[in-house]
């Protein structure tokens, strides 16, 4: 942090075309609020900023699925999303919109400057056209059939089925998605950003990003081994930013040119309103400031290429210094999907159920270098099991007792023994362990983190038994009841940026001035409640949930799911027991990679060229973000031998490559420490 004064944190712009949804939340948003907390509670300089996307082909698709303006669509779904994000807490500074004037302004100004340079190829030739509706058809627009996967509803800009991101002059049949009609090729001038011409400075940039996450990294490498291409950023549209040039009629910015500019723009706007106009340049423009970009996986090319690209074209900006992308949250086992309303909407939950609980299950559970999985089954056990029985009730017992036995004040402490130097040193050292974690947006450490104080401060209330010795030796309880007040004071700082509202309860309950937000993290193990202080009113901190009130949710999922759910799993994750039998049906043999090569616009496959008893196979192994080509070759591994073949991205897959991965995202692929031939079984 040194090198830095101050913190610009963002979130991905949503686009305003429909409610927040859980995946949302664990993506780009709680991540973020959790950061930005915690750096104000460190007495950081820092601001949060985000707003919503209201330009693009996702926004007038809704608008004329609804039969009503791009602009009612926007004008609803800005205000709801934002009020859902506020009650759930999430603490932006400013949250803008990119309709506005000053955005609108601002990007045709970013625009101007780099055309003035003459960064912009403008390039005329043929794209889709729909003859009956009148338009061409960019993005959205049109869909059929992927080059990639074969997957037949793929849109022009991206195959949701595969991830790889396509023009829609690739789709084969391609068909528009207003009129079902298939589109004419018709003549149009655009303007290019040619990212190939950056390829080298980005390299260099990115090189200096060792500790960036490795999901982000792999992604990113593999964006720029494929080679850049030339991007258009204008379109043949009517709702979005004009293009200010004369011979742009009916034609906007392409909305991933003006989006990230929503950045800049809305961190005018919250100057603005603050009455300082030009505070905005401190964040943008001095070096001295941490830009930090939180998005989801689906993001990254556009935060770690694009947008850095164009920060680059103009020259007066900073880059960011870290990207700390998330992948994705799947719902009971299986992917969101906001068109099947397979989702737990914010909204909705927000008229069920406390918003702490939840922050603190998406944080512990958070998809931070794979995809995880929310159930409401887990949610129900970390509330009931962690929150309620470890930290909520070692803040009730500890208040409780103090109330019965000290008449609601706090005792002075004596000399101190062995299990008090103990948990005193356990408090002590939380406030750096837990705040490394956040530094490092290792996220789901920071809720485990402060959760294992609060488990050793149960512990130390179990272990020095006050109940016993209030009758036997009273200063000792005092001394033990002391340390578990000064605890819950350290607990209610630590555990604020992933559980505020709860945080702040036990603020109050320790009846201690101000408000918890406004403590100072680095000395929130400093045992500074007076003795004889008054201590506030009990409440309860954490409601448990019963099984009824989580059912109605799982039944509702389980109505809208799409296909059938994975029966081998329970709830927690772990799988039921097999019969050896069942086990036996695998045939599992040890083969040797002879050739590996990563397979093009993917980011995490390899098709691996294998040797078993002097035949060859071929398998595809989703490793390539952890193994380059020549790390794998000539390594002798251990396949699943008798799985079925697959097709994955057009290339036969015969057989399944066997991996470890833990929580870090960590992958080890399983290798053997003897000279095994090819073709031995594994048992
Ligand atoms: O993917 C999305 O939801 C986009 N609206 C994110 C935009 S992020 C930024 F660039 F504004
Ligand atoms: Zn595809």
């Amino acid at each position: 942090m040194e090198k830095y004064k101050r913190i610009l944190v963002t979130s991905a712009l949503p686009y305003a075309n429909g409610p927040i949804h859980l995946g949302h939340l664990a993506g780009a948003y709680l991540n973020a609020d959790l950061y930005v907390r915690y750096q104000k509670l460190k007495g950081r300089q820092i601001i949060y900023i985000c707003g919503s996307d209201e330009h693009g082909v996702p926004i007038t698709i809704a608008a004329e699925k609804k039969g009503i303006s791009p602009q009612k669509i926007v004008d609803e779904f800005h205000s709801r999303n934002l009020k859902a994000f506020k009650q759930f807490g999430i603490s932006f500074d400013y949250y803008g919109r990119t309709s506005s004037p000053v955005h609108h302004k601002t990007s045709q100004e970013f625009f101007l400057n780099l055309y003035k340079k003459n960064i912009f190829k403008k390039i005329t030739d043929k794209q889709l056209y729909d003859e009956e509706s009148k338009m061409f058809l960019p993005d959205r627009y049109v869909k059929g059939t992927c080059p990639n996967c074969s997957y037949n509803e793929a849109y022009g800009d991206q195959c949701e089925k595969c991830g790889s991101s396509l023009s829609p002059l690739e789709l084969i049949e391609p068909k528009s998605a207003l009129t079902g009609k298939t589109p004419v090729l018709r003549e149009t001038t655009h303007w290019y950003l040619p990212l190939g011409e950056f390829q080298e400075k980005l390299s260099t940039w990115l090189d200096t990003k060792k500790d960036w996450k490795i999901n982000v990294l792999g992604q990113v490498k593999s964006w720029l081994n494929e080679g850049l291409k030339d991007r258009a950023v204008t379109r043949d549209l009517t709702w979005g930013v004009p293009v200010p040039l004369e011979d742009s009629k009916n034609k906007v910015l392409y909305v991933w040119f003006d989006a990230p500019i929503g950045y800049i723009s809305a961190t005018r706007e919250w100057a603005d309103l603050k009455g300082d106009p030009e505070q905005w340049k401190q964040y943008w423009q001095k070096p001295d400031t941490k830009l930090v970009h939180f998005i989801g996986k689906d993001n990254i090319v556009f935060h770690c290429i694009m947008f850095p690209a164009m920060l680059m074209a103009h020259g007066d900006y900073i880059l960011p210094d870290n990207v700390p992308a998330n992948e994705f949250l799947n719902l009971q086992g299986r992917k969101l999907s906001t068109s099947k309303n397979y989702a737990v909407w914010l909204e909705d939950y927000l008229l069920k159920f406390p918003v702490d609980p939840l922050r603190y299950y998406l944080s512990i559970n958070a998809p931070e270098t794979k995809d995880a999985d929310f159930t409401w089954q887990e949610y129900m056990a970390r509330n009931n099991g962690e929150l309620a029985d470890i930290l909520g009730n070692f803040v009730n017992r500890t208040l409780a007792f103090a109330k019965k036995h000290f008449n609601h004040k706090v005792p002075s402490r004596g000399p101190l023994n062995k299990m008090d130097k103990e948990i005193i040193k356990i408090l002590s050292d939380a406030p750096a362990t837990v705040g490394t974690f956040f530094e490092h947006f290792t996220f789901r450490k920071t809720a485990t983190g402060f959760m294992d104080v609060a488990r050793a401060c149960n512990k130390y209330f179990n272990d020095t038994e006050p109940w016993k010795t209030a009758k036997t030796d009273r200063q000792r309880c005092a001394t033990a009841l002391n340390i578990c007040i000064q605890a819950c004071r350290t607990l209610a700082i630590i555990s604020a940026p992933v559980i505020p509202f709860s945080a702040e309860k036990i603020w109050n309950m320790l009846n201690l001035e101000g408000s918890v937000l406004g403590q100072c993290w680095d000395t929130a193990a400093d045992f500074v409640i007076e003795n004889e202080h008054e201590l506030g009113d009990l409440s309860i901190l954490f409601a448990k949930f019963e099984q009824k009130q989580i059912q109605g949710e799982i039944d509702r999922l389980e109505k809208n799911q799409e296909s059938e759910p994975d029966k081998t799993e329970t709830a927690a994750g772990e799988k039921t027991k097999i019969k050896y039998e069942d086990f036996s049906k695998i045939q599992l043999k040890v083969a040797q990679v002879v050739q590996a090569e990563k397979i093009k616009k993917t980011d995490k496959l390899l098709k691996l060229t294998l040797e078993i008893e002097g035949r060859q196979r071929q398998i595809v192994a989703g490793i390539a973000q952890h193994y380059t080509p020549d790390e794998i070759k000539g390594k002798k591994i251990v396949i699943v031998a008798n799985l079925e073949a697959v097709t994955i991205r057009g290339i036969e897959s015969n057989g399944m490559l066997l991996a470890a991965e833990d929580d870090d995202g960590i992958m080890s692929v399983l290798s053997l420490d003897r000279d095994v031939k090819t073709g031995a079984n594994v048992k």
